[in-house]
């Protein structure tokens, strides 16, 4: 058993309550490796930015769970050598059972979500309490989730989505003890989060997505006030990054994201966590696509990786500076 606080790493409860006072959200923001980790830290150093790095049960199987201890210690130790030691929270992202949660605790996350919402109510309420009672006896915090969101991923899928109702929430709070809440309000999984038959067009012909319910988001906020709320699925899907990806071999057809601004009126809220994952690989996808392309006599790992890591992290810190408003709040 190893300590997240040995290994440097915080868990969410101060990040979220000063995020929650000031008006912004902090980035979660997946990873699977090394490049993926490095942009993550180096964006967040440079903005002097908090930062949730969330792993997938997926990420974790890919990764190996022993080199993602050592990797999140040593992003705590690389940003410090970067110039600033940042917040970093290691979550587990959409744990499904007590035991990956309890596992994940053991390998030193310092934050895990059970993502009970594929069960009924009453069944998500006990295994969320479980995993709140064991979590909390070390100090590790918890997210829980009420609704479901529609998309498809590797481990993480549901053909369609429920709003999270309003009137289950305090309930669910006061039950579980969770520390957060995950929300449905119209976001999504993945790169195609709605059909083009969904969306309307502005005087561009862009396509426009339905807006997110912020109806239901003001609701709960009544009902559990000053709570941490998060957003799942919340990629725009640069649409500059999929046309370079298409340009150069890729078929991403009809992906459309969540627009930023929307996003940024989320983050004034109660929201205090973002969730993306899509967008960076998007991001990544896109630079490994031109450079493969354009130097087709390119074949060292280092010369497509390492501008993909730096699109990623400009990438990050658009969101951190333009979306999320976390900027100089590590
Ligand atoms: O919400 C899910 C995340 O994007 C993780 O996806 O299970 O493919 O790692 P994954
Ligand atoms: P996106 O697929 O929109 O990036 O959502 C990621 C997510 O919610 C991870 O839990
Ligand atoms: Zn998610």
């Amino acid at each position: 058993m190893v300590n997240y606080k040995d290994l440097g790493l915080v868990n969410s409860r101060e990040l979220f309550a000063k995020a929650m006072k000031g008006g912004y959200a902090i980035a979660a923001f997946n990873f699977n490796n090394m490049e993926q980790m490095q942009a993550i830290i180096q964006a967040c150093v440079e903005t002097k930015s908090p930062v949730i790095l969330q792993v997938s049960s997926g990420a974790r199987k890919y990764a190996n769970q022993t080199l993602l201890r050592y990797m999140a210690q040593g992003a705590v130790e690389y940003a410090k050598e970067l110039g600033f030691n940042v917040p970093i929270v290691l979550h587990l992202d959409h744990g499904d059972t007590f035991e990956l949660c309890k596992s994940c605790i053991e390998y030193g996350f310092s934050s895990v979500m059970i993502d009970g919402s594929s069960h009924s109510y009453n069944e998500n309420v006990e295994l969320t309490a479980k995993v709140v009672e064991y979590a909390h006896k070390y100090d590790v915090t918890v997210e829980g989730e009420l609704g479901v969101l529609a998309g498809v991923e590797d481990e993480v899928s549901s053909e369609t989505h429920s709003y999270t109702q309003p009137s289950e929430v305090e309930d669910f709070v006061s039950k579980t003890g969770v520390d957060s809440l995950a929300i449905s309000i119209g976001t999504s999984h993945g790169a195609n989060k709605f059909k083009p038959e969904q969306c309307t067009r502005d005087e561009n012909g862009i396509l426009v997505p339905p807006p997110l319910r912020f109806d239901i988001l003001e609701e709960i906020e009544k009902r559990i006030p000053g709570f941490p709320i998060v957003l799942h699925g919340s990629s725009s899907v640069p649409q500059d990054q999929v046309a370079i990806i298409n340009r150069y071999g890729g078929q991403m057809k009809d992906a459309i994201g969540i627009p930023e601004e929307q996003l940024r009126r989320a983050a004034k809220s109660s929201v205090c966590k973002i969730n993306i994952d899509s967008d960076g690989r998007i991001a990544m996808t896109a630079a490994v696509r031109e450079i493969l392309a354009t130097k087709p006599t390119e074949f060292d790992p280092r010369k497509y990786l390492g501008p993909a890591r730096d699109r990623l992290k400009e990438l990050y810190m658009h969101k951190i500076i333009n979306v999320l408003g976390s900027v100089n709040k590590g």
